[in-house]
């Protein structure tokens, strides 16, 4: 594990195969992907967070229907050039700023929505011994430093698979993979094993895992296994969990910021309302309106 520990986090996975059915009937003919916080599109948010750190390639696992999604990441020349004779600047450097680099993005298809676990297993012929993230784009994290940064900087200590993780209701832990914890350093916890959606009372702790993860390849073997193994959906955290025995074990994050679960309509509009009221040309005329509305909002209580 000494070696990995070395080698720096280049790639990032983002499964994006799911079918969305929470965003029904939009998501008949638009990937959630590219659903918009105030006028970005979640993958953007996603992208960025990867981008600062230090992410340089980018693998989609994808599937039909998302062909917006691929072609939101191509250039648009015609545009830039229409921006530029209109002195539009400003506009020409927050497109410019979506632009990525030839090359840096790969494709690939999940033919079935078999799960999470089977979109990362999709694209293991991507990935090389190296450690990898993982990130799915309907978890916007809000924070100074990136999520993924802060956890890039904590994988440097540990080596090991890491997960980021955050203390949610016990109430709510049949929505997430929630973790037996162990030993902790601040914000670091070691992991003694996960359970994917327990009920209120198997619950290990409060500790729920979100859409950020560093995975060491052996994970991707783990995944083969079970790939072979019953049908049903494949589980990322089942993979990761058998990790724990491992030299450098599991370890998970509780990050700096603040989480929207966007795949969810209630998160996606919390997302919608902190975003817009953090925009310097939103916030006032924004602001006033929520004021002007909370009474109705009593009302409705
Ligand atoms: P979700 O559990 O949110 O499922 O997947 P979903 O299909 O996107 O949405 P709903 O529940 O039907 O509304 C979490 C992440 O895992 C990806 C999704 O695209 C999303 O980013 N995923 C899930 C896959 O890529 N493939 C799968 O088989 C399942």
């Amino acid at each position: 594990m000494a070696v990995l520990k070395n080698k720096k986090v280049t790639k990032a996975i983002f499964p994006v195969a799911g079918l969305g059915t929470r965003f029904l009937p939009a998501t008949k003919s638009v990937p959630k992907e590219i659903m918009t916080l105030v006028d970005r599109p979640l993958i953007q948010y996603a992208i960025d967070e990867a981008r600062a750190a230090g992410i340089k390639e980018f693998i989609f696992v994808t599937s039909r229907g998302k062909g917006a999604l691929e072609d939101y990441f191509d250039h648009a020349p015609q545009l830039e050039a229409s921006l530029r004779k209109s002195g539009k600047t400003e506009l020409l450097e927050t497109l410019k700023s979506t632009n990525m680099e030839s090359g840096a993005i790969a494709y690939i298809r999940q033919h079935r929505a078999m799960g999470l676990g089977h979109a990362v297993w999709c694209a293991r012929r991507l990935i090389a011994n190296e450690p990898f993230a993982v990130m799915l784009p309907d978890d916007v994290i809000a924070a100074d430093k990136p999520c993924l940064q802060q956890m890039v900087e904590a994988y440097e200590e540990t080596g090991g698979s890491l997960v980021a993780a955050m203390e949610v209701p016990k109430s709510q832990a049949p929505n997430y993979g929630i973790l037996d914890v162990g030993d902790s350093d601040g914000q670091l916890v070691k992991v003694k094993g996960m359970v994917e959606k327990p009920s209120v009372e198997d619950a290990p702790s409060n500790l729920a895992v979100i859409g950020r993860y560093i995975i060491t390849p052996s994970v991707l073997q783990t995944l083969n296994r079970q790939k072979s193994g019953s049908g049903g959906e494949i589980q990322l955290t089942d993979a990761i969990a058998a990790e724990v025995e491992s030299e450098a074990g599991v370890h998970a994050l509780k990050f700096n910021g603040q989480r929207f679960d966007c795949g969810s309509k209630a998160g996606f509009l919390q997302a919608t309302v902190s975003f817009a009221l953090a925009r310097d040309e939103l916030q006032d005329e924004f602001a006033a309106y929520l004021r002007d509305i909370s009474p109705m909002i009593r009302a409705a209580e």
